[in-house]
């Protein structure tokens, strides 16, 4: 039997540790939150002397296990896999691999010269929807690229929650959005396209999402307030129970009274016109490939539309992709049946077994650390 060991126990983990294979163990959990950490280890059977709550004292001593799946805040993920590739371990990374170009090519050098294998989470990669996009990209059947246009609307739960009020809402805390979200998105695009970027154009900034657009007579705590707003913290926590996933529930509390505290108090329960946010809400990146390809992409986390939005123009054709919906000169083809499937329409699973699969065997993931690198450093240019 494989075993594997979790560093960051929270959302994204979950996920993993839900479609691991039977036959592999979670083996070892690492994570500060006690709350976390104590519920992960009840679910998955993790035993009290197999949990850390830091990864200093994980990586102090050889462990018997066969990976690492790092699933931290982004700014930890190169220190955590320098850590565990020094220490043996084949790594499953989540995204972005690292904060800067200087630690993403520290990482590399220290993969490459070890030979101890990184993997990054792009899931698009694993995509169904996506894989199709580029399987028949890659049948000729629209001939060969000439540009791509690529519209990434977050939506307003999203946007709300994880990017104004959440934990990805502060560059000096997150990083830039164009790297904590466009990073599938443009490793996607290069997916498709392959070469390297020539030149990167970039302009964007917070357009909305602060006191100078505040409607007249908004409250700062949701509760408080008397208008009806397509980002209301009620009815989206209370009212929808829509990303109340990862709200802490310590043994003696209910949901119910977290959310209710999270709105009187906490970070979720403030109005978006009112948080200490400075990530951008627009931004668009413009890309010339040294193949002559343009990739035009938008970053829109202001309209109310969600979803994605691909349009590659060809020699001989265009192919339109707006989930559920692939079109491609006149013909369409419809996702509906798995779009909406948990676990981002299963791709989670077929990144976690690939993953499982590559230690089982050696062979490489359809994700290796090395083919992200051009578009990571797109990300870190377009900043
Ligand atoms: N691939 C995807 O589609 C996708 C989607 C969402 C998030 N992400 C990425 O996944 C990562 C985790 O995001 P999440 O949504 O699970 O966040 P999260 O906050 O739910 O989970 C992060 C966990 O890491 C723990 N942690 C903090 N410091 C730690 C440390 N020093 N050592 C060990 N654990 C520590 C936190 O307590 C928390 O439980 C981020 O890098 C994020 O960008 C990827």
């Amino acid at each position: 039997m494989l075993s594997v060991a979790f560093i960051g126990v929270g959302n994204r983990a979950g996920k993993y540790l839900s479609c691991l294979p039977a036959d592999v163990k979670a083996a070892f959990l690492v994570d500060p939150d006690p709350v976390r950490l104590s519920q992960a280890a009840a679910k998955y059977g993790v035993p009290a002397d197999a949990c850390f709550s830091d990864a200093e004292t994980f990586f102090s001593a050889p462990r018997n296990v066969d990976g690492v799946i790092i699933t931290t805040p982004d700014r930890l993920h190169h220190e955590q896999a320098v850590a565990a590739i020094r220490a043996g371990y084949p790594v499953l990374l989540e995204k972005p691999a690292a904060a800067s170009q200087e630690e993403f090519d520290d990482l590399l050098a220290e993969s490459e010269r070890t030979g101890v294998p990184v993997s990054v989470c792009l899931v698009m990669r694993y995509y169904p929807f996506a894989r199709r996009i580029k399987e028949i990209v890659e049948s000729g059947e629209i001939g060969r690229i000439l540009s791509i246009d690529h519209t990434e609307s977050i939506g307003p739960d999203r946007m709300g929650h994880t990017f104004v009020r959440g934990l990805w809402s502060r560059k000096d805390l997150s990083g830039p959005i164009f790297l904590s979200k466009c990073s599938h998105d443009v490793d996607f695009l290069l997916w498709l396209a392959g070469g390297r970027a020539l030149d990167v154009s970039s302009e964007g900034g917070l357009t909305e999402f602060h006191a100078g657009h505040a409607p007249a007579g908004a409250a700062k705590r949701c509760l408080d307030c008397p208008l009806d707003c397509p980002y209301s913290a009620v009815k989206l926590y209370r009212d929808r129970r829509a990303w109340v996933a990862g709200f802490n529930v310590p043994e003696g509390r209910t949901l119910e009274e977290v959310i209710e505290e999270e709105l009187q108090t906490g970070r979720y329960g403030r109005c978006v016109y009112h948080c200490d946010n400075d990530v951008n809400d627009l931004q668009d990146v413009q890309i010339r490939l040294d193949n002559g390809i343009l990739l035009r992409m938008h970053l829109d986390g202001v309209s109310l539309e969600e979803g994605r939005r691909t349009v590659i123009q060809g020699t001989d054709g265009i192919l339109r992709a707006q989930g559920p919906i692939l079109e491609v000169n006149g013909r369409t083809e419809d996702f509906s049946a798995i779009m909406d499937l948990p676990l981002h329409a299963g791709a989670d699973r077929l990144l976690i077994e690939d993953f499982i699969e590559s230690l089982r065997t050696g062979r490489p993931t359809a994700a290796p650390l090395s083919t992200t690198r051009e578009a990571h450093r797109i990300c870190f240019l377009a900043r």
